[in-house]
Protein backbone atom coordinates (compact mmCIF):
# COMPACT_ATOMS: atom_id res chain seq x y z
CA UNK A 1 0.00 0.00 0.00
CA UNK A 2 1.65 3.56 -1.01
CA UNK A 3 3.17 4.52 2.26
CA UNK A 4 2.75 8.72 2.06
CA UNK A 5 -0.66 9.86 1.20
CA UNK A 6 0.05 13.82 0.18
CA UNK A 7 -2.33 16.55 1.85
CA UNK A 8 -5.27 17.42 -0.07
CA UNK A 9 -4.71 20.69 -2.56
CA UNK A 10 -6.60 23.76 -1.87
CA UNK A 11 -9.05 25.03 -4.24
CA UNK A 12 -6.47 27.55 -5.98
CA UNK A 13 -3.78 24.86 -5.66
CA UNK A 14 -5.60 23.00 -8.29
CA UNK A 15 -5.16 25.94 -11.46
CA UNK A 16 -1.66 24.76 -12.37
CA UNK A 17 -2.42 21.48 -13.74
CA UNK A 18 -3.62 21.89 -17.14
CA UNK A 19 -5.60 18.56 -16.81
CA UNK A 20 -5.56 16.38 -19.99
CA UNK A 21 -9.18 15.30 -21.68
CA UNK A 22 -10.76 16.86 -19.04
CA UNK A 23 -13.48 19.68 -18.43
CA UNK A 24 -10.96 21.66 -16.42
CA UNK A 25 -12.92 24.04 -14.89
CA UNK A 26 -15.95 21.93 -13.91
CA UNK A 27 -13.61 19.48 -12.83
CA UNK A 28 -11.46 22.05 -10.34
CA UNK A 29 -14.93 23.20 -9.26
CA UNK A 30 -15.86 19.34 -7.39
CA UNK A 31 -12.46 17.43 -7.74
CA UNK A 32 -12.32 13.81 -7.62
CA UNK A 33 -8.87 13.33 -6.14
CA UNK A 34 -7.46 9.86 -5.98
CA UNK A 35 -4.68 9.58 -3.08
CA UNK A 36 -3.74 5.40 -3.07
CA UNK A 37 -4.36 2.25 -4.61
CA UNK A 38 -4.32 -1.53 -3.32
CA UNK A 39 -5.60 -5.02 -5.58
CA UNK A 40 -8.87 -4.02 -6.92
CA UNK A 41 -9.28 -0.39 -5.20
CA UNK A 42 -8.49 3.13 -4.88
CA UNK A 43 -9.17 5.31 -1.81
CA UNK A 44 -10.02 9.12 -1.94
CA UNK A 45 -8.17 12.07 -0.22
CA UNK A 46 -11.18 11.60 2.26
CA UNK A 47 -10.89 8.41 2.57
CA UNK A 48 -13.21 6.91 0.85
CA UNK A 49 -12.94 3.37 -1.07
CA UNK A 50 -13.57 2.66 -4.97
CA UNK A 51 -13.53 -0.30 -6.85
CA UNK A 52 -12.02 0.51 -10.00
CA UNK A 53 -13.77 -0.57 -12.67
CA UNK A 54 -11.32 0.01 -15.77
CA UNK A 55 -8.10 -0.75 -13.97
CA UNK A 56 -6.87 2.88 -13.97
CA UNK A 57 -7.28 3.52 -17.79
CA UNK A 58 -7.15 0.40 -19.24
CA UNK A 59 -3.73 -0.59 -17.57
CA UNK A 60 -3.54 -1.79 -14.45
CA UNK A 61 -4.07 -5.44 -15.55
CA UNK A 62 -2.68 -7.06 -12.27
CA UNK A 63 -4.44 -4.65 -9.85
CA UNK A 64 -2.74 -1.94 -7.71
CA UNK A 65 0.08 -1.84 -5.51
CA UNK A 66 2.09 -4.61 -6.49
CA UNK A 67 4.66 -5.06 -4.36
CA UNK A 68 6.80 -7.23 -6.88
CA UNK A 69 6.83 -4.39 -9.81
CA UNK A 70 8.17 -1.97 -6.66
CA UNK A 71 10.63 -3.74 -5.76
CA UNK A 72 11.79 -4.09 -9.69
CA UNK A 73 11.35 -0.80 -9.93
CA UNK A 74 13.57 0.17 -6.88
CA UNK A 75 16.30 -2.14 -7.60
CA UNK A 76 16.81 -0.56 -11.21
CA UNK A 77 17.01 3.00 -9.84
CA UNK A 78 19.28 1.58 -7.12
CA UNK A 79 21.83 -0.35 -9.92
CA UNK A 80 21.49 2.04 -13.42
CA UNK A 81 18.61 4.40 -13.35
CA UNK A 82 19.11 5.50 -17.15
CA UNK A 83 21.37 4.27 -20.08
CA UNK A 84 20.71 5.46 -23.76
CA UNK A 85 19.57 2.57 -26.50
CA UNK A 86 21.16 5.49 -29.15
CA UNK A 87 24.08 3.03 -30.16
CA UNK A 88 24.45 1.59 -26.82
CA UNK A 89 22.59 -0.96 -25.22
CA UNK A 90 21.56 -2.37 -21.79
CA UNK A 91 20.70 -6.00 -20.90
CA UNK A 92 17.21 -6.19 -19.84
CA UNK A 93 15.92 -3.97 -23.05
CA UNK A 94 17.06 -7.54 -24.62
CA UNK A 95 15.86 -9.64 -22.36
CA UNK A 96 12.36 -8.23 -22.46
CA UNK A 97 11.98 -7.65 -26.14
CA UNK A 98 12.43 -11.95 -26.34
CA UNK A 99 9.94 -12.11 -23.48
CA UNK A 100 7.23 -9.87 -25.88
CA UNK A 101 8.61 -11.90 -29.07
CA UNK A 102 7.45 -14.96 -26.75
CA UNK A 103 4.44 -14.23 -26.06
CA UNK A 104 2.76 -12.23 -29.63
CA UNK A 105 1.69 -14.14 -33.02
CA UNK A 106 5.81 -15.83 -33.44
CA UNK A 107 6.08 -13.87 -36.59
CA UNK A 108 5.95 -10.79 -34.90
CA UNK A 109 9.18 -11.05 -32.89
CA UNK A 110 10.56 -8.01 -33.49
CA UNK A 111 10.17 -5.00 -31.36
CA UNK A 112 10.77 -1.24 -31.21
CA UNK A 113 10.10 0.44 -27.34
CA UNK A 114 8.22 3.98 -27.08
CA UNK A 115 7.04 5.22 -23.89
CA UNK A 116 3.18 5.64 -24.24
CA UNK A 117 0.19 4.41 -27.00
CA UNK A 118 0.39 7.27 -29.40
CA UNK A 119 4.31 7.04 -29.62
CA UNK A 120 3.92 3.25 -30.11
CA UNK A 121 0.82 4.39 -33.05
CA UNK A 122 3.28 6.91 -34.88
CA UNK A 123 5.87 4.53 -34.44
CA UNK A 124 4.02 1.68 -36.20
CA UNK A 125 2.80 4.38 -39.02
CA UNK A 126 6.18 5.63 -39.31
CA UNK A 127 7.59 1.86 -39.79
CA UNK A 128 5.29 1.29 -42.23
CA UNK A 129 6.46 3.71 -44.79
CA UNK A 130 10.05 3.04 -44.01
CA UNK A 131 9.20 -0.53 -45.14
CA UNK A 132 7.39 0.74 -48.66
CA UNK A 133 10.40 2.71 -48.87
CA UNK A 134 12.94 -0.43 -48.57
CA UNK A 135 10.93 -2.57 -51.25
CA UNK A 136 10.98 0.25 -53.51
CA UNK A 137 7.81 1.17 -52.93
CA UNK A 138 8.18 4.84 -51.62
CA UNK A 139 5.13 5.86 -53.40
CA UNK A 140 2.99 3.82 -50.89
CA UNK A 141 2.04 6.90 -48.60
CA UNK A 142 -1.61 6.45 -47.59
CA UNK A 143 -3.15 5.47 -44.64
CA UNK A 144 -6.67 4.15 -44.10
CA UNK A 145 -8.18 4.32 -40.66
CA UNK A 146 -11.63 4.13 -39.12
CA UNK A 147 -14.22 6.46 -37.84
CA UNK A 148 -14.29 6.57 -34.03
CA UNK A 149 -11.09 5.25 -34.21
CA UNK A 150 -8.54 6.08 -31.16
CA UNK A 151 -4.73 6.00 -31.91
CA UNK A 152 -3.52 8.31 -29.60
CA UNK A 153 -3.26 12.44 -29.62
CA UNK A 154 0.57 12.22 -32.32
CA UNK A 155 -0.16 14.20 -35.71
CA UNK A 156 -0.02 10.22 -36.50
CA UNK A 157 -2.39 8.96 -34.51
CA UNK A 158 -5.27 12.05 -34.42
CA UNK A 159 -5.23 11.62 -38.37
CA UNK A 160 -5.81 8.04 -38.68
CA UNK A 161 -7.84 8.18 -35.32
CA UNK A 162 -11.89 8.81 -35.82
CA UNK A 163 -12.96 10.54 -33.50
CA UNK A 164 -14.23 14.24 -34.54
CA UNK A 165 -13.38 16.54 -31.31
CA UNK A 166 -10.42 15.16 -31.02
CA UNK A 167 -9.39 15.95 -35.10
CA UNK A 168 -11.28 19.26 -35.40
CA UNK A 169 -9.50 21.29 -33.92
CA UNK A 170 -5.90 20.37 -35.43
CA UNK A 171 -7.93 19.82 -39.07
CA UNK A 172 -5.22 21.96 -40.73
CA UNK A 173 -2.26 19.98 -39.32
CA UNK A 174 -3.86 16.16 -40.32
CA UNK A 175 -1.32 14.08 -42.31
CA UNK A 176 -2.28 14.06 -45.92
CA UNK A 177 -3.35 11.01 -47.38
CA UNK A 178 -5.66 9.69 -44.87
CA UNK A 179 -8.74 8.02 -45.39
CA UNK A 180 -11.30 5.97 -42.74
CA UNK A 181 -13.16 3.03 -43.24
CA UNK A 182 -16.72 3.12 -41.72
CA UNK A 183 -17.22 2.43 -38.00
CA UNK A 184 -18.55 -0.98 -36.99
CA UNK A 185 -20.99 0.12 -34.48
CA UNK A 186 -24.67 -0.55 -35.47
CA UNK A 187 -26.86 -0.69 -32.84
CA UNK A 188 -30.17 -1.36 -35.17
CA UNK A 189 -29.13 -5.19 -36.06
CA UNK A 190 -26.65 -5.72 -33.54
CA UNK A 191 -27.97 -3.98 -29.98
CA UNK A 192 -27.13 -6.78 -27.24
CA UNK A 193 -25.31 -8.82 -28.68
CA UNK A 194 -23.65 -10.78 -27.03
CA UNK A 195 -19.62 -11.22 -27.76
CA UNK A 196 -19.08 -10.39 -31.13
CA UNK A 197 -22.08 -9.50 -33.30
CA UNK A 198 -22.94 -11.50 -36.12
CA UNK A 199 -23.67 -8.56 -38.23
CA UNK A 200 -21.71 -6.27 -40.11
CA UNK A 201 -18.29 -8.56 -41.70
CA UNK A 202 -19.08 -6.90 -45.57
CA UNK A 203 -18.27 -3.51 -43.91
CA UNK A 204 -14.78 -4.47 -44.45
CA UNK A 205 -15.22 -5.10 -48.53
CA UNK A 206 -15.68 -0.98 -48.30
CA UNK A 207 -11.67 -1.10 -47.78
CA UNK A 208 -11.88 -2.07 -51.69
CA UNK A 209 -13.84 0.65 -52.46
CA UNK A 210 -11.07 3.02 -50.97
CA UNK A 211 -8.33 1.16 -52.86
CA UNK A 212 -10.58 1.48 -55.86
CA UNK A 213 -10.63 5.47 -55.27
CA UNK A 214 -6.99 5.56 -54.41
CA UNK A 215 -5.20 2.49 -55.91
CA UNK A 216 -3.23 0.05 -54.11
CA UNK A 217 -0.03 1.36 -55.24
CA UNK A 218 -0.35 4.61 -53.21
CA UNK A 219 -1.80 2.84 -49.85
CA UNK A 220 0.66 1.80 -47.10
CA UNK A 221 -1.22 0.79 -44.15
CA UNK A 222 -4.43 0.36 -42.91
CA UNK A 223 -4.75 0.51 -38.87
CA UNK A 224 -7.43 -0.28 -36.54
CA UNK A 225 -8.27 -1.51 -32.91
CA UNK A 226 -8.99 -5.06 -32.96
CA UNK A 227 -11.66 -3.85 -29.82
CA UNK A 228 -11.95 -0.24 -30.06
CA UNK A 229 -12.30 1.28 -26.44
CA UNK A 230 -12.67 4.97 -26.28
CA UNK A 231 -14.31 4.95 -29.69
CA UNK A 232 -17.36 3.31 -27.33
CA UNK A 233 -16.00 0.11 -27.50
CA UNK A 234 -16.82 -1.38 -30.55
CA UNK A 235 -16.59 -4.65 -31.44
CA UNK A 236 -15.36 -6.39 -34.46
CA UNK A 237 -18.39 -8.45 -36.13
CA UNK A 238 -17.19 -12.17 -36.66
CA UNK A 239 -14.89 -12.16 -39.97
CA UNK A 240 -14.95 -8.63 -39.96
CA UNK A 241 -10.86 -8.62 -39.19
CA UNK A 242 -9.96 -11.77 -41.16
CA UNK A 243 -11.37 -10.10 -44.12
CA UNK A 244 -9.46 -7.22 -43.90
CA UNK A 245 -6.44 -9.33 -43.37
CA UNK A 246 -7.67 -10.52 -47.05
CA UNK A 247 -7.42 -7.59 -48.49
CA UNK A 248 -4.52 -5.72 -47.31
CA UNK A 249 -2.67 -9.33 -47.78
CA UNK A 250 -4.15 -9.27 -52.02
CA UNK A 251 -2.97 -5.45 -52.48
CA UNK A 252 0.43 -5.83 -50.26
CA UNK A 253 -1.16 -3.25 -48.13
CA UNK A 254 0.35 -3.76 -44.11
CA UNK A 255 -1.93 -4.24 -41.28
CA UNK A 256 -1.85 -2.74 -38.31
CA UNK A 257 -3.32 -3.96 -35.11
CA UNK A 258 -3.54 -1.51 -32.43
CA UNK A 259 -3.44 -3.22 -29.04
CA UNK A 260 -2.71 -0.10 -26.46
CA UNK A 261 -6.15 -1.25 -24.57
CA UNK A 262 -6.74 -5.42 -25.93
CA UNK A 263 -3.17 -6.36 -25.49
CA UNK A 264 -1.86 -7.70 -22.16
CA UNK A 265 -4.61 -10.22 -21.23
CA UNK A 266 -7.77 -8.45 -21.64
CA UNK A 267 -9.48 -10.16 -23.98
CA UNK A 268 -8.69 -13.82 -22.78
CA UNK A 269 -5.63 -14.19 -25.29
CA UNK A 270 -2.41 -12.40 -24.81
CA UNK A 271 -3.74 -10.45 -27.65
CA UNK A 272 -6.73 -9.48 -29.53
CA UNK A 273 -4.83 -11.14 -32.61
CA UNK A 274 -4.23 -14.44 -30.90
CA UNK A 275 -7.79 -14.50 -29.54
CA UNK A 276 -9.24 -13.54 -33.14
CA UNK A 277 -6.42 -15.60 -34.83
CA UNK A 278 -5.64 -12.98 -37.17
CA UNK A 279 -2.03 -11.53 -37.53
CA UNK A 280 -1.67 -8.34 -38.49
CA UNK A 281 1.95 -6.94 -39.69
CA UNK A 282 2.88 -4.31 -36.90
CA UNK A 283 0.89 -4.39 -33.66
CA UNK A 284 1.39 -1.32 -31.28
CA UNK A 285 1.03 -1.71 -27.30
CA UNK A 286 1.27 0.29 -24.07
CA UNK A 287 -0.79 0.34 -20.72
CA UNK A 288 -1.19 -2.91 -19.48
CA UNK A 289 2.72 -3.31 -21.07
CA UNK A 290 4.05 -2.08 -17.20
CA UNK A 291 0.65 -2.53 -15.41
CA UNK A 292 0.49 1.48 -15.88
CA UNK A 293 3.29 1.59 -13.51
CA UNK A 294 6.11 3.26 -15.03
CA UNK A 295 4.93 4.27 -18.74
CA UNK A 296 6.31 2.24 -21.92
CA UNK A 297 4.70 1.09 -24.68
CA UNK A 298 6.28 -1.34 -27.72
CA UNK A 299 5.59 -1.83 -31.03
CA UNK A 300 5.88 -5.54 -32.54
CA UNK A 301 6.75 -6.22 -36.21
CA UNK A 302 6.64 -8.68 -38.22
CA UNK A 303 10.24 -10.01 -39.09
CA UNK A 304 9.54 -9.47 -42.40
CA UNK A 305 9.53 -5.82 -41.92
CA UNK A 306 12.62 -5.79 -40.24
CA UNK A 307 14.36 -7.37 -42.82
CA UNK A 308 13.21 -5.12 -45.14
CA UNK A 309 14.78 -2.76 -43.20
CA UNK A 310 17.87 -4.09 -42.72
CA UNK A 311 18.79 -4.01 -46.17
CA UNK A 312 20.61 -0.22 -45.90
CA UNK A 313 24.19 -0.62 -46.29
CA UNK A 314 26.24 -2.37 -43.33
CA UNK A 315 27.09 0.45 -40.71
CA UNK A 316 24.31 2.92 -41.43
CA UNK A 317 21.37 4.00 -39.26
CA UNK A 318 18.57 1.65 -40.91
CA UNK A 319 15.75 3.82 -39.28
CA UNK A 320 16.01 7.58 -38.16
CA UNK A 321 13.67 7.04 -35.30
CA UNK A 322 13.70 6.61 -31.51
CA UNK A 323 13.04 8.38 -28.38
CA UNK A 324 15.44 9.74 -25.11
CA UNK A 325 13.45 7.29 -23.00
CA UNK A 326 13.33 3.77 -25.47
CA UNK A 327 13.61 1.28 -23.46
CA UNK A 328 14.23 2.92 -20.27
CA UNK A 329 15.91 0.58 -17.88
CA UNK A 330 13.37 1.34 -15.14
CA UNK A 331 10.35 0.87 -17.21
CA UNK A 332 12.00 -2.44 -18.55
CA UNK A 333 12.64 -3.76 -15.26
CA UNK A 334 8.83 -2.50 -14.52
CA UNK A 335 7.97 -4.06 -17.60
CA UNK A 336 9.93 -7.79 -16.79
CA UNK A 337 8.07 -7.92 -13.34
CA UNK A 338 4.54 -7.28 -14.80
CA UNK A 339 5.29 -10.36 -17.55
CA UNK A 340 6.08 -12.47 -14.43
CA UNK A 341 3.33 -11.68 -12.64
CA UNK A 342 0.95 -11.91 -15.41
CA UNK A 343 2.34 -15.92 -16.06
CA UNK A 344 2.44 -16.77 -12.49
CA UNK A 345 -1.39 -15.85 -11.92
CA UNK A 346 -2.13 -16.51 -15.38
CA UNK A 347 -3.94 -13.52 -16.12
CA UNK A 348 -3.30 -13.65 -19.86
CA UNK A 349 -6.09 -16.01 -20.03
CA UNK A 350 -7.76 -15.24 -16.74
CA UNK A 351 -10.64 -12.85 -18.67
CA UNK A 352 -11.46 -15.99 -20.80
CA UNK A 353 -12.76 -17.76 -17.66
CA UNK A 354 -14.23 -14.90 -15.95
CA UNK A 355 -16.05 -13.51 -19.13
CA UNK A 356 -19.31 -15.82 -19.15
CA UNK A 357 -19.84 -14.26 -15.82
CA UNK A 358 -19.26 -10.32 -16.60
CA UNK A 359 -21.43 -10.68 -19.58
CA UNK A 360 -24.53 -12.49 -17.61
CA UNK A 361 -23.98 -9.75 -14.88
CA UNK A 362 -23.67 -6.72 -17.84
CA UNK A 363 -26.77 -8.03 -19.61
CA UNK A 364 -29.01 -8.12 -16.74
CA UNK A 365 -28.72 -4.26 -17.09
CA UNK A 366 -31.18 -4.54 -20.31
CA UNK A 367 -34.10 -2.87 -19.95
CA UNK A 368 -33.23 -0.44 -17.37
CA UNK A 369 -34.57 3.16 -18.47
CA UNK A 370 -32.42 4.67 -21.41
CA UNK A 371 -30.10 1.34 -21.53
CA UNK A 372 -30.13 0.72 -25.75
CA UNK A 373 -27.14 -1.39 -25.63
CA UNK A 374 -24.91 -3.69 -24.44
CA UNK A 375 -21.33 -4.69 -25.52
CA UNK A 376 -18.80 -7.01 -24.13
CA UNK A 377 -16.08 -9.09 -25.13
CA UNK A 378 -13.52 -10.64 -22.55
CA UNK A 379 -13.16 -8.30 -19.50
CA UNK A 380 -14.60 -4.93 -21.27
CA UNK A 381 -17.57 -4.09 -20.73
CA UNK A 382 -19.95 -1.09 -22.70
CA UNK A 383 -23.47 0.16 -21.56
CA UNK A 384 -24.29 2.46 -23.76
CA UNK A 385 -27.21 4.82 -23.07
CA UNK A 386 -29.70 6.96 -24.76
CA UNK A 387 -28.42 10.58 -25.35
CA UNK A 388 -30.81 13.24 -24.10
CA UNK A 389 -31.80 16.01 -26.41
CA UNK A 390 -29.25 18.25 -27.51
CA UNK A 391 -27.16 16.97 -24.76
CA UNK A 392 -24.66 14.52 -26.11
CA UNK A 393 -22.91 12.47 -23.14
CA UNK A 394 -24.50 14.47 -20.59
CA UNK A 395 -26.51 11.34 -18.86
CA UNK A 396 -23.73 8.85 -19.62
CA UNK A 397 -20.93 11.73 -17.67
CA UNK A 398 -24.02 12.33 -14.94
CA UNK A 399 -23.67 8.40 -14.35
CA UNK A 400 -20.00 8.55 -14.20
CA UNK A 401 -20.15 10.80 -11.31
CA UNK A 402 -22.88 9.30 -9.40
CA UNK A 403 -20.84 6.22 -9.91
CA UNK A 404 -17.43 7.75 -7.86
CA UNK A 405 -20.16 8.96 -5.34
CA UNK A 406 -20.91 5.28 -4.89
CA UNK A 407 -17.92 3.63 -4.52
CA UNK A 408 -16.98 2.75 -8.37
CA UNK A 409 -14.64 4.00 -11.22
CA UNK A 410 -16.43 3.64 -14.62
CA UNK A 411 -15.30 5.10 -17.78
CA UNK A 412 -17.72 7.80 -19.69
CA UNK A 413 -17.14 8.41 -23.18
CA UNK A 414 -19.99 9.75 -24.93
CA UNK A 415 -22.96 8.17 -24.08
CA UNK A 416 -21.35 5.04 -23.26
CA UNK A 417 -19.60 3.90 -19.92
CA UNK A 418 -17.44 1.68 -20.80
CA UNK A 419 -15.84 -1.07 -18.36
CA UNK A 420 -12.21 -2.99 -18.07
CA UNK A 421 -11.61 -3.95 -14.35
CA UNK A 422 -8.38 -5.18 -13.52
CA UNK A 423 -8.19 -9.04 -14.65
CA UNK A 424 -7.53 -9.72 -10.70
CA UNK A 425 -11.03 -9.16 -10.12
CA UNK A 426 -13.44 -11.58 -8.35
CA UNK A 427 -17.16 -12.93 -8.86
CA UNK A 428 -18.66 -11.36 -6.49
CA UNK A 429 -16.51 -8.02 -7.16
CA UNK A 430 -18.26 -8.53 -11.11
CA UNK A 431 -21.60 -8.52 -9.26
CA UNK A 432 -21.17 -5.55 -7.14
CA UNK A 433 -19.42 -3.23 -9.76
CA UNK A 434 -23.03 -4.17 -12.11
CA UNK A 435 -25.42 -4.19 -9.21
CA UNK A 436 -23.13 -0.65 -8.44
CA UNK A 437 -24.25 0.78 -11.89
CA UNK A 438 -27.53 -0.66 -12.46
CA UNK A 439 -28.70 0.96 -8.94
CA UNK A 440 -26.91 4.22 -10.68
CA UNK A 441 -28.39 3.96 -13.74
CA UNK A 442 -32.14 3.76 -11.84
CA UNK A 443 -31.51 7.07 -10.41
CA UNK A 444 -30.73 8.98 -13.13
CA UNK A 445 -33.27 10.62 -15.36
C1 LIG B 1 -6.19 2.06 -28.94
C2 LIG B 1 -5.37 3.15 -28.35
N1 LIG B 1 -4.29 3.59 -29.00
C3 LIG B 1 -3.51 4.55 -28.50
C4 LIG B 1 -3.78 5.12 -27.28
C5 LIG B 1 -2.91 6.19 -26.75
O1 LIG B 1 -2.16 5.77 -25.67
P1 LIG B 1 -1.45 6.84 -24.72
O2 LIG B 1 -2.51 7.59 -24.00
O3 LIG B 1 -0.57 6.00 -23.85
O4 LIG B 1 -0.63 7.73 -25.61
C6 LIG B 1 -4.88 4.67 -26.55
C7 LIG B 1 -5.20 5.24 -25.24
O5 LIG B 1 -6.24 5.03 -24.66
C8 LIG B 1 -5.71 3.67 -27.10
O6 LIG B 1 -6.82 3.23 -26.46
Amino acid sequence: MNAQVHPLPSNTELDAFWMPFTANRQFKSGPRLLARAQGMHYWTADGREIMDGVAGLWCVNAGHGRREITEAVTRQLGTMEFAPTFQMGHPIAFELANRLSELAPSSLDRIFFTNSGSESVDTALKIALAYHRAKGAGQRTRFIGREKGYHGVGFGGTSVGGMVNNRKAFASAMLPGVDHLQHTLNIEHNAFSRGLPQWGAHLANELERLIALHDASTIAAVIVEPISGSGGVLLPPVGYLKRLREICDKNDILLIFDEVITGFGRVGKPFASLAFDVTPDLMTTAKGLTNGAIPMGAVFAHRKIYDACMQAPEGTIELFHGYTYSAHPVACAAALATLDIYKKEGLLTRAASLSPQWEDALHTLRGLPHVIDIRNYGLIGAVELEPRAGKPGARAFEVFVKCFEQGIMVRQTGDTIAMSPPLIIEPKQIARLLETLSSVIRQVA
